[in-house]
């Protein structure tokens, strides 16, 4: 796979799309032979665990797969709290100052206070492992970071936050810090990618993110169609009753076909229903001007081998990003 320039991958997309799942598969995808990537968690969930078959994971950059393509997947939850503590070290080197803030529950107030700061944290947190590489300093670089990202109606919003903070903060390290993340998010390092489902919320949801990621000058990446079925399904006309089926249902041996025959042609006509319908969303979606990927829906679940499965998928594919 090539990913010339593209650094930072953002999967967002409608709750309960695949985001998490879709994120590990990338991150699998991308460390090819020799290479690193990093997949970030930033709600607190424990998905990633969970994917992975492993106990929860702390705030550190673990080790926890190689990638079909032979390279290492790092995983990391970040925490807003203990961002917050590494924000104090970093600016004001408090240290046990720190710890202390912590004890009498001064970082916690903060980090629940005001939900804009915990976005600045988090963003903050993960654009620092992305910006490590070239740095030539300190901690473990990555030649590409994924990060589960919260839904897309929230995305625009998380990801602009150090916009507002730069704007409040006019001078100082904080300007300067908030001025370094946006860098990031907004350059072509960056690729926002949307998971959907072919269904009308979805995709609705995935559209509206997309006018707003660009009317924010974010870079808008791919659009993941997941759990699709293939799209060379044909549809054809399903009519209410049909004779000739009970009679050729019989000829085949099947017991009590003249009661099947009715249920059969609703579960059709439901199906080719469904066909049109996708047929349209799938439209709605290539007007979108990005690159869409389909990945299919494993019937045996979305467990560690399904998820190899995925990320081999999208190893072949473009995740260099649309137009914004
Ligand atoms: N391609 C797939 N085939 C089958 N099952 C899938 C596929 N992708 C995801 N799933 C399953 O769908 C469910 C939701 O996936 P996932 O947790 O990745 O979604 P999410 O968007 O991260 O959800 P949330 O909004 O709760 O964070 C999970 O049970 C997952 O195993
Ligand atoms: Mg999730």
């Amino acid at each position: 796979m090539s990913v010339p320039g593209t650094r930072l991958h953002v999967v967002s997309g409608k709750g309960g799309t695949g985001k998490t799942t879709v994120a590990a598969a990338l991150a699998l995808a991308l460390a090819e032979r020799g290479r690193r990537t990093l997949l970030v968690e930033v709600e607190g969930r424990q998905g990633i665990a969970q994917l992975f078959e492993t106990e929860a994971l702390p705030y550190a950059e673990r080790r926890i797969a190689i990638g079909p393509g032979g390279g290492e997947v790092y995983a990391l939850v970040v925490d807003a709290e203990q961002a917050l503590l590494d924000y104090l070290q970093m600016f004001y080197k408090l240290g046990g100052a720190g710890r202390a803030l912590r004890r009498i529950g001064a970082i916690d107030f903060a980090t629940t206070v005001a939900p804009g700061l915990r976005d600045v944290l988090l963003t903050g947190k993960v654009c620092e492992a992305v910006r490590r590489r070239g740095q030539g300093g300190t901690g473990r670089a990555y030649d590409a970071v994924v990060m589960d990202a919260p839904p897309t109606g929230r995305i625009a919003r998380f990801l602009g936050v150090n916009h507002e903070v730069a704007g409040l903060a006019r001078v100082g390290p904080i300007h300067h810090q908030a001025q370094a993340v946006m860098r990031v998010l907004k350059s072509a390092e960056t690729a926002v990618h949307l998971v959907t489902l072919l269904e009308e919320m979805p995709v609705q949801e995935t559209a509206d993110a997309v006018a707003e990621l660009r009317a924010a000058d974010l870079p808008a990446g791919a659009v993941v169609v997941n759990m699709a079925r293939p799209a060379g399904d044909v549809a054809v006309p399903v009519p209410d009753h049909d004779p000739g089926l009970a009679a050729a249902l019989t000829r085949a041996g099947l017991r009590g076909a003249g009661r099947l025959a009715g249920p059969l042609l609703t579960e059709g006509r439901e199906h080719t229903q469904r066909l049109a319908l996708e047929r349209a969303q799938r439209a709605e979606l290539a007007g979108l001007g990005l690159p869409v990927h389909e990945l299919p829906l494993l019937t045996e679940g979305a467990d560690l081998a399904g998820l190899y499965r995925l990320a081999r998928l999208l190893r072949d594919l473009d995740w260099t990003g649309g137009a914004r």
